[in-house]
């Protein structure tokens, strides 16, 4: 009995007191624990060392990382569409560190302000979390910031291509990210550095065409347009895509039974592979590419998202890129059936943030259960936060002041449509020109103009404007339509006759000129692949009338890619490759109308 008498009694004066005071000293001194962890005491806190900008990048990232968590530090690599946010709680409670707009996703109210005060307060969501660490918002702004009514549409990618012009594409560029940086967003899923080798593709428009020095040289421009910046940061953060080998996927590969071409498989063998498609991405890693983003196609049957030889070996070891590796939509689940193993194989293999784009929490339990499991090692988790913040604090978000609604007016200015303008001129390209008809005189007497894409600026835009697919009128973009910038630039004598359909009254006068502008409906992706993209029969129809009612006529096609047209093109006096020019239709008629000479060369193939 005595014994456990002084036994309880040590226990109570001696060691109980001891152990009181050796916490004490711990908690005082806030020893570094050797695993982070986010008491009150940490959170929240202002004028830590990864706050302090005189810091160097790496100093801050060192900071902010030894501070934490590993659910924290897993946030960080999730890209969620922000329509899939359920409650915008759950960024803090998440730690979520990257929303995306997907095609269309915009506030409920499609205004430039509307947009700025959606990703504000995304970012205030953000500052919620313990260590406030800001979002990193990215959209596809691949043609200018196509989302966002009343923002300048630049020509698709392909008629950058015909323009072959690195300094107007840098200026193309520039203008892009000045409007995104406008509404808060820094970050454009851009350029498409794929080089397209099946124009039956529906990305084949979101490309610079099929060059490989080409699209290297144009990729490059665009990155250092879109990254410039005299604040020490970048104006908006470039995405060169897709990693690696799109536009080369096999006709009627897709795993998506939708689809013929994307997401499908690529054969060539690695050789031909360095050979054509690598160029354009090693030029934008030396010029300063920061992330880069894998395709969702496979390379001889290994989805690229799957692929460590690609991402780790070759890309991230070989061409010494030490930006972040962003999965595309989706992608990253396509590897198996099994979400907790595609997980777990994606990010071995080399991708550091994975855009589900959907749901979170099982990203962040399947994530955390890898890690537990060591499935996927902390080392490779560090690895992969390590570059993303690193890129965040490139990108200046933790330093630069919030977007203001005094910075709108930027939005499809008067400065940016005239640069959009002068790559509609440089982008169309003269098919055609029998006994040199173009270009068309502005005092001749009568014009009749036809053709679904004459006065429809989403035909004009095509795809990634207003909405993922685009749209087929003129409501939700702000823009000169080919046929009002044909009524702009006649003479007052001029008389122009237009009717949509090609139906032009009896008359024995034919017209001087007929003009047919005619082409593609918007898509986008996969829903714009197709087994032969031809002229419809609607529209081989108004050519028809036209040329029937004109003593010359001059077919001017609006699509994102060459069509079949070889059984007409000889009936043609002449033919304009106009691609989809965006907003500015003056620019075609720029040329039309010989203000300007015809400079485009095709990006792609094109047989008459
Ligand atoms: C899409 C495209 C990719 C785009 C991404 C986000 O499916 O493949 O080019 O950047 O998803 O919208």
């Amino acid at each position: 009995m005595k014994s456990n008498f002084y036994h309880s009694k040590l226990i109570t004066f001696l060691i109980i007191p001891s152990l009181l005071i050796v916490t004490s000293i711990f908690v005082f001194l806030k020893l570094p624990s050797s695993s982070p962890t986010n008491e009150n005491n940490d959170c929240h806190q202002t004028n830590l060392p990864y706050q302090n900008s005189k810091l160097t990048i790496d100093e801050r990232v060192t900071d902010v990382m030894s501070r934490m968590t590993d659910a924290e530090k897993i946030g960080q690599m999730v890209l969620i569409e922000k329509n899939s946010i359920n409650n915008i709680n759950d960024i803090s409670k998440y730690n979520l560190g990257a929303l995306l707009s997907g095609g269309g996703a915009g506030p409920k109210t499609d205004t430039p302000l509307a947009w700025l005060q959606m990703i504000n307060n995304f970012q205030d969501a953000a500052k919620d979390t313990c260590l406030g660490i800001p979002l990193l918002y990215g959209i596809d702004s691949v043609h200018g910031h196509g989302n966002v009514l009343g923002a300048t549409i630049f020509p698709h990618a392909i008629g950058l291509g015909a323009s072959q012009d690195p300094d107007l594409v840098k200026r193309v560029a520039k203008a892009t990210a000045d409007e995104m940086a406008a509404t808060g967003i820094y970050w454009n899923f851009a350029p498409n550095l794929d080089v397209v080798r099946d124009i039956r593709w529906g990305k084949t428009y979101e490309t610079f065409g099929s060059n490989t020095d080409n699209v290297a040289q144009l990729g490059v421009a665009y990155l250092e347009g879109t990254q410039d910046s005299s604040s020490g940061y970048f104006n908006v953060l470039a995405n060169p895509k897709h990693f690696i080998g799109g536009g080369n996927m096999i006709y009627g590969t897709s795993r998506n039974k939708d689809f013929q071409i994307e997401e499908g498989n690529i054969t060539i063998d690695e050789k031909t592979l360095r050979e054509v498609h690598l160029p354009p991405f090693q030029k934008a890693i030396t010029a300063g590419a920061r992330v880069i983003m894998v395709g969702t196609a496979s390379w001889q049957d290994t989805k690229n998202s799957d692929n460590y030889h690609l991402l780790t070996e070759i890309l991230k070891n070989e061409m010494k890129f030490s930006g972040f590796v962003v999965s595309d939509w989706y992608g990253v689940y396509l590897i198996e059936n099994n979400k907790y193993n595609s997980l777990v194989r994606a990010v071995n293999a080399g991708i550091d943030m994975i855009m589900t784009p959907f749901d979170y929490k099982d990203f962040v339990s399947n994530m955390q259960k890898a890690v537990a499991n060591e499935d996927i090692t902390k080392e490779r988790i560090d690895d992969a936060v390590k570059r993303i913040l690193t890129v965040k604090f490139e990108t200046g978000l933790f330093d630069r002041p919030e977007a203001l609604a005094e910075g709108l007016s930027v939005i499809g200015s008067e400065e940016h449509r005239e640069i959009a303008r002068e790559a509609v001129r440089k982008s169309q390209v003269l098919l055609k020109n029998k006994n040199s008809v173009l270009p068309l005189s502005k005092t001749l007497k009568k014009i009749i103009v036809a053709g679904g894409s004459a006065d429809n600026l989403g035909r004009q835009a095509g795809g990634w404007t207003t909405e993922w697919q685009g749209i087929d009128g003129n409501a939700g973009i702000v823009g000169t339509t080919i046929l009002e910038a044909i009524k702009n630039t006649v003479s007052k004598d001029s008389e122009i006759d237009y009717n949509k359909e090609g139906n032009f009254a009896n008359t024995n006068n034919l017209a001087d000129v007929g003009i047919a502008i005619v082409g593609e409906k918007p898509y986008a992706e996969g829903w714009g692949d197709i087994a032969n993209p031809i002229l419809s029969p609607e529209d081989l129809l108004v050519i028809e009338k036209v040329q029937a009612k004109s003593k010359k006529i001059v077919v001017i096609i609006v699509s994102g890619r060459p069509l079949d047209i070889k059984d007409y093109a000889k009936n043609w006096d002449g033919i304009i490759a106009s691609w989809l020019p965006g907003s500015e239709g003056q620019g075609v008629v720029d040329v039309l109308f010989g203000d300007f000479d015809f400079t485009g060369k095709l990006p792609v193939d094109w047989e008459l």
